[in-house]
C-alpha cells in the first residue's frame, strides 16, 4: 500500500480490521507530501516510483491509499508494472451511490482529486441517475497533520466546505481524502446541522477495505489465519520528528520505527 504521506494509515487501519492476517508494507512518500496540490503528471510519476518500490519487495497486489493518486494513476501503474492495483475512488463512489436517495452525492477531496473529475466519472459508471458534486477541502490536510481535529478552526473550515454541498442538495458526503476520516465526527455533526439529520457519510477507507477483501477472496490470494496476525512494515521517504505522533493518530495504534527508503 502506498500514499503521499502518512494519511493512508487510515486505510491500513480499515484494512487491518477487515484482513488481520495480511502482511502489509506501507510506503508513505513523506519527502514529497502533499500530492493533492500537484498536477497529474507529477502525481503519476511519483506513483510509478512508489509502485516500483513495492513490486521490488514482492507484494501480491498494490492498494493505492491516496485519493489523489487513485484519481489519476491506477491505469498507468497497471500498464507499467503488470501488477493488480486497487484504488480508493471506485469503492467510495460505489458506496456513495448505494447510500443516496436524492441522487446527489457530495465529494470532499483534495484540489487534485476534484480537478481530475475522477469521482463524478466513477459515480457515472455506477449509475446514470446519480450526480457527484465535488468540493475541494485542502485545509483539512494540514489540520489533520497538526492534530487539530476539534474546536473553532476545523469546525469553521468544515462549515465553509460543506456549504456548497448543502446548497446543491446532496444527501451523502464522501470523505474522499485519506485525512478526512479523522474529522468524521465533526463532518457528520456539521452535515447533520447544515444538510439534514439523515445525511450519510461515506468513508472511502472502509469501502476500500471491503473491495480488497473481495479481490483477495476472488483470486484465492488471502493469507492463512495466524495466531499473531499479519505484520505492518512502514517505510517512509523522509523521517520527520513528528512521525510517531502523526502515524499513531492515523493508524490508531502504536507503530514501530519506520524504514527510510530512497525512491
Ligand atoms: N493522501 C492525499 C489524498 O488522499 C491527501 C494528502 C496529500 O495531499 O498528499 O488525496
Amino acid at each position: 500500500m502506498f500514499d503521499s504521506g502518512l494519511g493512508g494509515l487510515t486505510v491500513v487501519r480499515a484494512l487491518r480490521s477487515a484482513l488481520p492476517d495480511e502482511d502489509i508494507v506501507y510506503l508513505g512518500d513523506t519527502a514529497r507530501v502533499p500530492y493533492g496540490t500537484k498536477g497529474p503528471e507529477t502525481v503519476i510519476r511519483y506513483a510509478l516510483g512508489c509502485s516500483r518500490h513495492l513490486v521490488a519487495r514482492g507484494v501480491k497486489a498494490i492498494v493505492i491509499a491516496c485519493n489523489t493518486v487513485s484519481a489519476v494513476a491506477p491505469d498507468h501503474v497497471r500498464a507499467a508494472l503488470d501488477v493488480p492495483v486497487l484504488g480508493v475512488i471506485d469503492p467510495g463512489a460505489r458506496a456513495a451511490v448505494a447510500a443516496t436517495s436524492s441522487g446527489r452525492v457530495g465529494i470532499l477531496a483534495t484540489a487534485g482529486t476534484i480537478a481530475s473529475g475522477a469521482y463524478p466519472r466513477a459515480v457515472a459508471t455506477q449509475s446514470t441517475r446519480v450526480e457527484a458534486i465535488g468540493q475541494a477541502a485542502p485545509l483539512l490536510v494540514p489540520l489533520a497533520e497538526e492534530g487539530w481535529l476539534e474546536g473553532d478552526v476545523p469546525r469553521l473550515a468544515v462549515e465553509r466546505y460543506l456549504a456548497p454541498l448543502a446548497d446543491a442538495g446532496v444527501d451523502v458526503v464522501v470523505l474522499g481524502c485519506t485525512h478526512y476520516p479523522l474529522f468524521r465526527d465533526l463532518i457528520e455533526r456539521e452535515a447533520q446541522r447544515m444538510i439534514s439529520p439523515n445525511v450519510r457519510i461515506v468513508d472511502s477507507a472502509r469501502a476500500t477495505a471491503d473491495d480488497v477483501v473481495a479481490f483477495l477472496n476472488d483470486r484465492g490470494l488471502r493469507a492463512d489465519p495466524r495466531p499473531t496476525g499479519g505484520s505492518i512494515r512502514v517505510c517512509v521517504t523522509d523521517r520527520s520528528g513528528q512521525f510517531h505522533a502523526i502515524a499513531s493518530r492515523f493508524l490508531g495504534e502504536a507503530i514501530e520505527a519506520p524504514e527510510l527508503v530512497d525512491l
